[in-house]
Protein backbone atom coordinates (compact mmCIF):
# COMPACT_ATOMS: atom_id res chain seq x y z
CA UNK A 1 0.00 0.00 0.00
CA UNK A 2 1.60 3.40 -0.94
CA UNK A 3 2.06 5.63 2.12
CA UNK A 4 0.50 8.37 1.69
CA UNK A 5 2.74 11.75 0.47
CA UNK A 6 4.71 13.53 3.05
CA UNK A 7 3.73 17.38 2.30
CA UNK A 8 0.45 15.97 1.68
CA UNK A 9 -0.02 14.69 5.13
CA UNK A 10 2.26 17.47 6.97
CA UNK A 11 -0.82 19.99 5.43
CA UNK A 12 -3.61 17.38 6.55
CA UNK A 13 -2.40 17.23 9.93
CA UNK A 14 -1.66 21.35 10.15
CA UNK A 15 -5.10 21.90 8.27
CA UNK A 16 -7.06 19.93 10.98
CA UNK A 17 -5.28 21.03 14.06
CA UNK A 18 -6.85 24.63 12.48
CA UNK A 19 -10.07 23.72 12.56
CA UNK A 20 -9.72 22.04 16.21
CA UNK A 21 -8.33 24.87 17.18
CA UNK A 22 -10.79 27.93 16.12
CA UNK A 23 -13.87 25.41 16.79
CA UNK A 24 -13.09 24.48 20.25
CA UNK A 25 -16.31 26.23 21.89
CA UNK A 26 -18.19 23.14 19.44
CA UNK A 27 -16.74 20.39 21.86
CA UNK A 28 -15.06 21.43 24.81
CA UNK A 29 -18.01 21.58 27.20
CA UNK A 30 -19.94 19.39 28.14
CA UNK A 31 -23.76 20.04 26.51
CA UNK A 32 -24.97 19.97 30.14
CA UNK A 33 -22.96 23.42 30.37
CA UNK A 34 -24.11 24.86 27.58
CA UNK A 35 -26.71 27.89 29.49
CA UNK A 36 -23.87 27.52 32.48
CA UNK A 37 -20.63 28.30 30.55
CA UNK A 38 -22.93 30.66 28.01
CA UNK A 39 -21.18 28.31 25.04
CA UNK A 40 -24.19 29.69 22.77
CA UNK A 41 -22.94 32.97 22.46
CA UNK A 42 -19.89 32.03 21.05
CA UNK A 43 -22.37 30.78 17.48
CA UNK A 44 -21.38 33.23 15.06
CA UNK A 45 -24.71 34.83 14.18
CA UNK A 46 -24.45 35.01 10.30
CA UNK A 47 -24.06 31.33 10.58
CA UNK A 48 -26.93 30.74 12.91
CA UNK A 49 -29.10 32.57 10.37
CA UNK A 50 -28.01 30.92 7.70
CA UNK A 51 -28.57 27.37 9.60
CA UNK A 52 -32.17 28.56 10.83
CA UNK A 53 -33.06 29.42 7.55
CA UNK A 54 -32.95 25.94 6.52
CA UNK A 55 -35.92 23.45 5.86
CA UNK A 56 -35.65 20.29 8.04
CA UNK A 57 -34.17 18.10 5.01
CA UNK A 58 -32.10 20.56 3.99
CA UNK A 59 -30.15 20.98 7.61
CA UNK A 60 -30.42 17.38 7.82
CA UNK A 61 -28.53 16.73 4.58
CA UNK A 62 -26.02 19.86 5.42
CA UNK A 63 -25.17 17.35 8.53
CA UNK A 64 -25.01 14.23 6.71
CA UNK A 65 -24.06 14.98 2.89
CA UNK A 66 -22.21 18.62 4.19
CA UNK A 67 -24.24 20.44 1.38
CA UNK A 68 -23.41 23.82 1.50
CA UNK A 69 -25.71 26.82 0.02
CA UNK A 70 -24.44 29.41 -2.32
CA UNK A 71 -25.64 31.93 0.20
CA UNK A 72 -23.98 31.38 3.80
CA UNK A 73 -21.36 33.45 4.33
CA UNK A 74 -18.10 32.28 3.50
CA UNK A 75 -16.64 31.12 6.87
CA UNK A 76 -19.55 29.03 7.57
CA UNK A 77 -18.71 27.09 4.00
CA UNK A 78 -15.41 26.93 4.73
CA UNK A 79 -15.82 25.54 8.11
CA UNK A 80 -18.16 22.68 6.10
CA UNK A 81 -15.61 22.36 3.60
CA UNK A 82 -12.97 21.98 6.31
CA UNK A 83 -14.81 18.93 7.27
CA UNK A 84 -15.20 17.32 3.99
CA UNK A 85 -11.61 17.40 3.53
CA UNK A 86 -10.46 16.78 6.80
CA UNK A 87 -12.51 14.02 7.34
CA UNK A 88 -10.79 10.86 5.30
CA UNK A 89 -12.75 8.27 6.28
CA UNK A 90 -13.18 5.60 3.41
CA UNK A 91 -16.81 5.72 2.49
CA UNK A 92 -18.60 2.57 3.93
CA UNK A 93 -20.60 0.67 1.29
CA UNK A 94 -23.81 -0.53 2.56
CA UNK A 95 -23.12 -3.90 4.59
CA UNK A 96 -25.68 -6.62 3.54
CA UNK A 97 -26.82 -8.08 6.98
CA UNK A 98 -25.41 -11.43 7.20
CA UNK A 99 -27.79 -13.99 9.52
CA UNK A 100 -25.38 -15.83 12.05
CA UNK A 101 -25.81 -19.33 13.14
CA UNK A 102 -28.92 -20.13 15.68
CA UNK A 103 -26.36 -20.65 18.72
CA UNK A 104 -24.36 -17.41 17.81
CA UNK A 105 -27.19 -15.09 17.73
CA UNK A 106 -28.10 -16.27 21.37
CA UNK A 107 -27.67 -12.98 23.96
CA UNK A 108 -26.34 -11.13 21.52
CA UNK A 109 -27.37 -8.31 20.79
CA UNK A 110 -28.15 -6.70 16.50
CA UNK A 111 -25.70 -4.80 16.59
CA UNK A 112 -22.86 -6.97 18.25
CA UNK A 113 -24.01 -9.75 15.95
CA UNK A 114 -22.93 -7.45 13.19
CA UNK A 115 -19.84 -6.56 14.44
CA UNK A 116 -18.63 -10.02 14.50
CA UNK A 117 -19.50 -11.73 11.77
CA UNK A 118 -18.09 -8.35 9.43
CA UNK A 119 -15.06 -8.23 11.53
CA UNK A 120 -15.02 -12.12 10.68
CA UNK A 121 -15.43 -11.81 7.45
CA UNK A 122 -12.86 -9.26 6.51
CA UNK A 123 -10.39 -11.37 9.23
CA UNK A 124 -10.97 -14.36 7.50
CA UNK A 125 -10.47 -12.77 3.33
CA UNK A 126 -6.71 -11.34 4.88
CA UNK A 127 -5.90 -14.71 6.59
CA UNK A 128 -6.83 -16.55 4.04
CA UNK A 129 -4.39 -14.91 0.93
CA UNK A 130 -1.83 -15.34 3.60
CA UNK A 131 -2.41 -18.59 4.68
CA UNK A 132 -2.63 -17.51 8.29
CA UNK A 133 -3.96 -20.16 10.78
CA UNK A 134 -3.72 -18.37 14.00
CA UNK A 135 -5.45 -15.31 15.47
CA UNK A 136 -4.91 -13.59 18.94
CA UNK A 137 -7.59 -11.52 19.53
CA UNK A 138 -6.93 -8.62 21.95
CA UNK A 139 -9.51 -7.69 24.61
CA UNK A 140 -11.51 -10.65 23.76
CA UNK A 141 -14.45 -9.65 26.22
CA UNK A 142 -16.54 -12.73 26.22
CA UNK A 143 -14.98 -14.03 23.01
CA UNK A 144 -17.92 -13.82 21.28
CA UNK A 145 -15.70 -12.92 17.83
CA UNK A 146 -13.22 -16.06 18.94
CA UNK A 147 -15.69 -18.50 19.17
CA UNK A 148 -17.47 -17.39 15.33
CA UNK A 149 -13.49 -17.24 13.85
CA UNK A 150 -12.95 -20.78 15.01
CA UNK A 151 -16.93 -22.27 13.99
CA UNK A 152 -16.84 -20.22 11.10
CA UNK A 153 -13.05 -20.72 9.59
CA UNK A 154 -11.46 -23.13 12.03
CA UNK A 155 -9.33 -20.75 12.81
CA UNK A 156 -7.36 -21.35 16.08
CA UNK A 157 -8.23 -18.34 18.25
CA UNK A 158 -6.23 -17.01 21.30
CA UNK A 159 -8.32 -14.24 23.10
CA UNK A 160 -6.57 -11.99 25.55
CA UNK A 161 -8.70 -10.23 28.18
CA UNK A 162 -7.49 -8.75 31.12
CA UNK A 163 -10.73 -8.57 33.19
CA UNK A 164 -11.02 -11.91 35.06
CA UNK A 165 -14.55 -12.09 35.24
CA UNK A 166 -14.79 -11.71 31.37
CA UNK A 167 -12.33 -14.50 31.04
CA UNK A 168 -14.12 -16.64 33.33
CA UNK A 169 -17.52 -15.95 31.61
CA UNK A 170 -16.09 -16.64 28.07
CA UNK A 171 -14.72 -19.68 28.97
CA UNK A 172 -18.53 -20.74 30.77
CA UNK A 173 -20.16 -19.93 27.62
CA UNK A 174 -17.39 -22.14 25.93
CA UNK A 175 -17.82 -25.15 28.25
CA UNK A 176 -21.96 -24.58 27.36
CA UNK A 177 -22.45 -23.80 24.37
CA UNK A 178 -19.21 -24.94 21.77
CA UNK A 179 -17.44 -27.71 23.87
CA UNK A 180 -16.63 -28.62 19.99
CA UNK A 181 -14.02 -25.77 20.11
CA UNK A 182 -12.43 -26.25 23.51
CA UNK A 183 -8.75 -27.41 22.31
CA UNK A 184 -8.66 -24.83 19.01
CA UNK A 185 -10.20 -21.23 21.37
CA UNK A 186 -8.40 -20.59 24.62
CA UNK A 187 -8.61 -17.40 26.94
CA UNK A 188 -6.31 -16.11 28.88
CA UNK A 189 -6.07 -13.45 31.78
CA UNK A 190 -3.80 -11.00 31.01
CA UNK A 191 -3.31 -7.30 31.32
CA UNK A 192 -1.49 -6.07 28.13
CA UNK A 193 1.36 -3.51 27.29
CA UNK A 194 3.46 -3.00 24.74
CA UNK A 195 5.91 -5.70 26.29
CA UNK A 196 3.72 -8.66 26.39
CA UNK A 197 5.57 -9.96 23.24
CA UNK A 198 7.07 -12.76 24.72
CA UNK A 199 4.44 -14.02 27.25
CA UNK A 200 2.03 -14.24 23.90
CA UNK A 201 4.75 -16.21 22.18
CA UNK A 202 4.89 -18.46 25.32
CA UNK A 203 1.05 -19.13 25.36
CA UNK A 204 1.09 -19.70 21.96
CA UNK A 205 3.51 -22.31 21.82
CA UNK A 206 2.26 -23.46 24.72
CA UNK A 207 -1.28 -24.05 24.00
CA UNK A 208 -1.25 -24.72 20.17
CA UNK A 209 2.62 -26.15 19.81
CA UNK A 210 2.82 -24.63 16.85
CA UNK A 211 5.32 -21.27 15.80
CA UNK A 212 3.41 -20.33 12.63
CA UNK A 213 2.46 -17.17 11.88
CA UNK A 214 -0.76 -15.28 13.36
CA UNK A 215 -2.79 -12.21 12.98
CA UNK A 216 -3.48 -9.84 15.52
CA UNK A 217 -7.40 -9.05 15.86
CA UNK A 218 -8.93 -6.25 17.98
CA UNK A 219 -12.83 -5.52 18.27
CA UNK A 220 -13.25 -2.19 20.06
CA UNK A 221 -9.95 -2.51 21.46
CA UNK A 222 -10.44 0.78 23.84
CA UNK A 223 -7.93 3.04 24.94
CA UNK A 224 -4.23 2.54 24.98
CA UNK A 225 -5.18 -1.31 23.94
CA UNK A 226 -4.96 -0.48 20.39
CA UNK A 227 -2.17 1.29 20.67
CA UNK A 228 -0.09 -1.44 22.52
CA UNK A 229 -1.40 -4.00 20.02
CA UNK A 230 0.51 -1.72 17.02
CA UNK A 231 3.68 -2.19 19.34
CA UNK A 232 3.22 -5.71 19.51
CA UNK A 233 2.40 -6.21 16.00
CA UNK A 234 5.78 -4.57 15.26
CA UNK A 235 7.85 -6.75 17.78
CA UNK A 236 6.39 -9.71 17.41
CA UNK A 237 7.82 -11.65 14.65
CA UNK A 238 5.68 -14.07 14.19
CA UNK A 239 2.58 -11.34 13.48
CA UNK A 240 1.70 -11.27 10.19
CA UNK A 241 -1.01 -9.54 9.83
CA UNK A 242 -2.78 -6.93 11.81
CA UNK A 243 -6.66 -6.25 12.30
CA UNK A 244 -7.66 -3.26 14.67
CA UNK A 245 -10.77 -2.00 15.13
CA UNK A 246 -10.54 1.15 18.38
CA UNK A 247 -12.81 2.62 20.37
CA UNK A 248 -13.11 4.64 23.39
CA UNK A 249 -10.46 7.37 22.16
CA UNK A 250 -11.24 9.28 25.61
CA UNK A 251 -9.59 6.18 27.88
CA UNK A 252 -6.02 7.09 26.53
CA UNK A 253 -4.02 7.54 29.63
CA UNK A 254 -2.76 11.17 30.56
CA UNK A 255 0.27 11.94 30.60
CA UNK A 256 2.52 12.65 33.53
CA UNK A 257 3.50 15.60 32.16
CA UNK A 258 -0.34 16.60 32.45
CA UNK A 259 -0.29 19.08 35.45
CA UNK A 260 -3.18 19.50 38.19
CA UNK A 261 -5.02 22.93 38.20
CA UNK A 262 -4.07 24.19 34.47
CA UNK A 263 -7.10 22.39 32.60
CA UNK A 264 -4.80 21.34 30.24
CA UNK A 265 -4.32 17.59 29.32
CA UNK A 266 -1.83 15.33 27.30
CA UNK A 267 -1.63 12.05 26.83
CA UNK A 268 0.93 9.05 26.41
CA UNK A 269 -0.12 7.89 23.70
CA UNK A 270 -1.94 10.80 21.37
CA UNK A 271 -0.40 12.31 19.16
CA UNK A 272 1.48 9.03 18.03
CA UNK A 273 3.28 10.16 14.87
CA UNK A 274 6.31 11.81 14.40
CA UNK A 275 4.62 14.04 11.69
CA UNK A 276 2.12 14.93 13.87
CA UNK A 277 4.28 15.87 16.32
CA UNK A 278 6.48 17.56 14.63
CA UNK A 279 3.47 19.75 12.71
CA UNK A 280 2.40 20.99 15.97
CA UNK A 281 5.83 21.77 16.99
CA UNK A 282 6.44 23.46 13.88
CA UNK A 283 2.83 25.46 14.76
CA UNK A 284 3.76 25.93 17.57
CA UNK A 285 0.40 24.43 19.44
CA UNK A 286 -0.18 23.25 22.77
CA UNK A 287 -2.83 20.90 22.43
CA UNK A 288 -2.88 20.44 26.35
CA UNK A 289 -5.46 23.63 25.71
CA UNK A 290 -7.74 22.21 23.02
CA UNK A 291 -6.77 18.19 22.44
CA UNK A 292 -8.27 17.15 25.58
CA UNK A 293 -10.23 14.60 26.79
CA UNK A 294 -13.84 16.25 25.53
CA UNK A 295 -11.51 16.33 21.83
CA UNK A 296 -11.37 12.54 22.71
CA UNK A 297 -15.03 12.23 23.27
CA UNK A 298 -16.08 13.70 20.56
CA UNK A 299 -14.07 11.32 18.34
CA UNK A 300 -16.21 8.49 19.60
CA UNK A 301 -19.84 9.98 19.54
CA UNK A 302 -22.52 8.80 17.41
CA UNK A 303 -22.13 9.64 13.04
CA UNK A 304 -23.72 12.06 11.82
CA UNK A 305 -25.61 9.74 9.64
CA UNK A 306 -28.19 9.32 12.63
CA UNK A 307 -29.34 12.35 11.08
CA UNK A 308 -30.21 10.83 7.94
CA UNK A 309 -33.59 11.56 7.27
CA UNK A 310 -34.73 12.63 10.79
CA UNK A 311 -37.75 13.76 11.27
CA UNK A 312 -38.85 17.09 12.69
CA UNK A 313 -40.07 15.71 15.79
CA UNK A 314 -36.90 13.56 16.75
CA UNK A 315 -35.62 17.13 16.21
CA UNK A 316 -37.43 19.04 18.48
CA UNK A 317 -37.22 15.99 21.00
CA UNK A 318 -33.68 16.08 20.87
CA UNK A 319 -33.48 19.97 21.71
CA UNK A 320 -35.55 20.01 24.23
CA UNK A 321 -33.82 17.45 26.14
CA UNK A 322 -30.57 19.37 25.87
CA UNK A 323 -32.30 22.63 26.30
CA UNK A 324 -34.08 21.27 29.67
CA UNK A 325 -31.14 19.54 31.09
CA UNK A 326 -29.07 23.05 30.55
CA UNK A 327 -31.87 24.81 32.26
CA UNK A 328 -31.79 22.21 35.15
CA UNK A 329 -27.64 22.61 35.90
CA UNK A 330 -28.06 26.30 35.38
CA UNK A 331 -30.29 26.48 38.28
CA UNK A 332 -28.07 24.25 40.36
CA UNK A 333 -24.85 26.38 39.28
CA UNK A 334 -26.51 29.68 39.88
CA UNK A 335 -28.08 28.54 43.50
CA UNK A 336 -25.10 26.78 44.88
CA UNK A 337 -26.09 23.53 44.42
CA UNK A 338 -24.77 20.54 42.26
CA UNK A 339 -26.92 17.35 40.76
CA UNK A 340 -26.72 14.25 42.48
CA UNK A 341 -27.71 11.51 40.59
CA UNK A 342 -29.75 9.14 42.54
CA UNK A 343 -28.74 5.62 43.15
CA UNK A 344 -31.75 4.65 42.45
CA UNK A 345 -32.56 6.19 39.04
CA UNK A 346 -36.49 6.65 38.40
CA UNK A 347 -37.60 5.79 35.22
CA UNK A 348 -37.63 8.77 32.44
CA UNK A 349 -41.40 9.37 32.14
CA UNK A 350 -41.14 12.88 30.55
CA UNK A 351 -42.39 11.83 26.82
CA UNK A 352 -43.96 14.68 26.20
CA UNK A 353 -42.45 17.65 25.70
CA UNK A 354 -43.26 19.94 28.64
CA UNK A 355 -40.65 21.62 30.79
CA UNK A 356 -42.88 21.13 33.98
CA UNK A 357 -43.52 17.19 33.73
CA UNK A 358 -39.96 17.50 32.57
CA UNK A 359 -38.56 18.98 36.42
CA UNK A 360 -40.80 16.33 37.93
CA UNK A 361 -39.44 13.79 36.47
CA UNK A 362 -35.44 15.07 36.80
CA UNK A 363 -36.27 15.67 40.41
CA UNK A 364 -36.98 12.21 40.92
CA UNK A 365 -33.69 10.91 39.10
CA UNK A 366 -31.55 14.10 40.71
CA UNK A 367 -31.08 15.41 44.53
CA UNK A 368 -30.15 19.26 44.24
CA UNK A 369 -27.19 18.87 46.63
CA UNK A 370 -25.09 22.13 47.94
CA UNK A 371 -22.30 22.69 47.07
CA UNK A 372 -20.62 22.94 50.46
CA UNK A 373 -22.46 19.62 51.35
CA UNK A 374 -19.92 18.72 48.15
CA UNK A 375 -17.13 19.96 50.09
CA UNK A 376 -17.99 18.68 53.64
CA UNK A 377 -18.51 14.99 51.76
CA UNK A 378 -14.77 15.46 50.99
CA UNK A 379 -13.59 16.99 54.40
CA UNK A 380 -15.88 14.11 56.04
CA UNK A 381 -18.07 16.60 58.05
CA UNK A 382 -21.40 15.31 59.96
CA UNK A 383 -23.68 12.58 58.26
CA UNK A 384 -26.30 14.65 60.43
CA UNK A 385 -25.98 17.88 59.15
CA UNK A 386 -26.05 16.48 55.52
CA UNK A 387 -28.96 14.83 56.03
CA UNK A 388 -30.50 17.86 57.71
CA UNK A 389 -29.41 20.15 54.63
CA UNK A 390 -31.14 17.76 52.33
CA UNK A 391 -34.23 17.68 53.92
CA UNK A 392 -34.12 21.08 53.93
CA UNK A 393 -33.63 21.15 49.92
CA UNK A 394 -36.54 18.40 49.70
CA UNK A 395 -38.81 20.69 51.78
CA UNK A 396 -38.44 23.38 49.45
CA UNK A 397 -38.67 21.33 45.86
CA UNK A 398 -42.09 23.11 45.02
CA UNK A 399 -40.46 26.36 45.46
CA UNK A 400 -37.20 25.11 43.34
CA UNK A 401 -39.47 23.38 40.63
CA UNK A 402 -41.48 27.18 40.28
CA UNK A 403 -37.69 29.06 40.08
CA UNK A 404 -36.72 26.20 37.46
CA UNK A 405 -40.25 26.80 35.34
CA UNK A 406 -39.66 30.73 35.75
CA UNK A 407 -35.68 29.95 34.39
CA UNK A 408 -37.13 27.88 31.27
CA UNK A 409 -39.31 31.03 30.57
CA UNK A 410 -36.42 33.16 30.01
CA UNK A 411 -34.35 30.26 27.73
CA UNK A 412 -36.90 28.57 26.11
CA UNK A 413 -36.63 30.65 22.90
CA UNK A 414 -33.23 28.56 22.17
CA UNK A 415 -34.39 25.63 21.78
CA UNK A 416 -33.54 25.81 17.66
CA UNK A 417 -29.88 27.93 18.32
CA UNK A 418 -29.22 23.99 20.65
CA UNK A 419 -29.84 21.84 17.72
CA UNK A 420 -28.14 24.37 15.27
CA UNK A 421 -25.14 23.92 17.83
CA UNK A 422 -25.48 20.06 17.82
CA UNK A 423 -25.68 20.14 14.11
CA UNK A 424 -22.19 21.82 13.73
CA UNK A 425 -20.65 19.12 16.59
CA UNK A 426 -21.60 16.07 14.71
CA UNK A 427 -20.18 17.51 11.54
CA UNK A 428 -17.01 17.35 13.44
CA UNK A 429 -17.46 13.92 15.12
CA UNK A 430 -15.63 12.37 11.58
CA UNK A 431 -12.84 14.75 11.00
CA UNK A 432 -11.78 14.10 14.56
CA UNK A 433 -12.56 10.68 14.60
CA UNK A 434 -10.60 10.57 10.84
CA UNK A 435 -7.79 12.80 12.56
CA UNK A 436 -7.05 10.37 15.37
CA UNK A 437 -7.00 7.31 12.96
CA UNK A 438 -4.80 9.31 10.59
CA UNK A 439 -2.13 9.86 13.25
CA UNK A 440 -2.10 6.04 13.97
CA UNK A 441 -2.06 5.20 10.27
CA UNK A 442 0.99 7.67 9.55
CA UNK A 443 2.86 6.13 12.74
CA UNK A 444 2.63 2.33 11.00
CA UNK A 445 4.04 3.89 8.08
CA UNK A 446 6.66 5.78 10.07
CA UNK A 447 7.51 2.17 11.27
CA UNK A 448 7.43 0.38 7.81
CA UNK A 449 4.79 -1.15 7.91
CA UNK A 450 2.26 -1.21 5.45
CA UNK A 451 -1.08 -0.06 6.36
CA UNK A 452 -4.40 1.29 5.69
CA UNK A 453 -8.37 1.95 7.39
CA UNK A 454 -10.94 -0.47 6.08
CA UNK A 455 -14.61 -0.23 6.74
CA UNK A 456 -15.62 -3.17 8.16
CA UNK A 457 -19.58 -2.36 9.56
CA UNK A 458 -22.40 -0.04 9.23
CA UNK A 459 -22.22 2.91 10.76
CA UNK A 460 -25.27 3.43 12.12
CA UNK A 461 -25.77 0.31 13.73
CA UNK A 462 -22.12 0.38 14.98
CA UNK A 463 -20.37 3.89 15.03
CA UNK A 464 -16.94 2.52 15.40
CA UNK A 465 -16.97 0.64 12.29
CA UNK A 466 -13.14 1.28 10.92
CA UNK A 467 -10.42 -1.12 11.31
CA UNK A 468 -6.56 -0.46 10.85
CA UNK A 469 -5.62 -3.23 8.85
CA UNK A 470 -1.46 -3.48 8.38
CA UNK A 471 0.40 -6.35 6.59
CA UNK A 472 4.03 -7.41 6.73
CA UNK A 473 6.32 -7.52 3.52
C1 LIG B 1 -15.00 -2.58 24.50
S1 LIG B 1 -14.55 -4.11 25.13
C2 LIG B 1 -14.65 -5.14 23.69
C3 LIG B 1 -14.76 -6.61 24.01
C4 LIG B 1 -14.85 -7.55 22.82
N1 LIG B 1 -13.75 -7.42 21.93
C5 LIG B 1 -16.15 -7.31 22.10
O1 LIG B 1 -16.16 -6.59 21.09
O2 LIG B 1 -17.18 -7.81 22.54
C6 LIG B 1 -12.80 -3.94 25.36
C7 LIG B 1 -12.20 -5.09 26.14
O3 LIG B 1 -10.78 -4.92 26.20
C8 LIG B 1 -10.34 -5.31 27.49
N2 LIG B 1 -9.04 -4.66 27.72
C9 LIG B 1 -8.82 -3.32 27.81
N3 LIG B 1 -7.51 -3.08 28.01
C10 LIG B 1 -6.89 -4.28 28.03
C11 LIG B 1 -5.55 -4.69 28.20
N4 LIG B 1 -4.58 -3.79 28.39
N5 LIG B 1 -5.25 -6.01 28.15
C12 LIG B 1 -6.25 -6.92 27.96
N6 LIG B 1 -7.54 -6.59 27.80
C13 LIG B 1 -7.87 -5.30 27.84
C14 LIG B 1 -11.45 -4.83 28.41
O4 LIG B 1 -11.44 -5.50 29.64
C15 LIG B 1 -12.69 -5.13 27.58
O5 LIG B 1 -13.19 -6.41 27.84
Amino acid sequence: MASVNKCDQNKYFLDALNLFFETQWLYSTPVTDLLAKRILDSFPKDWLNALQALENQELNATVVKKAIEPRWPESLKNFVEKCKYIDRLPPINTVSSTILPKNFQIGLSDKKQHEIVHLAHLVHKQCALHKIKIIVDFGAGLGYVCQLLYHLYNYKVLGLEKNEANVNKARNRQAKMYPDSLAYVKYYCCDLTCNSVEMIETILHNEFQENSDVCLIGLHACGDLSIHASKIFLDMKAARIFIMISCCYHKLSISTSTKINTGKQYFNNFPLSDRLKSAILDANFDIGVFLRQPFLRLACQEPADRWNDMSVETHSQHSFYVLARAVLQLYANENGFYLKKRTRKGTRKSQCLNFETYIKDSLNRYILRSLRSEESEESEESEESEESEEQDVQSNLDVHEKKMIELWKNHCGKLKVVEMYTALQLMLQAPAESFILQDRLCWMHEQGLDATIIPVMNKQLSPRSYAIVSWKK
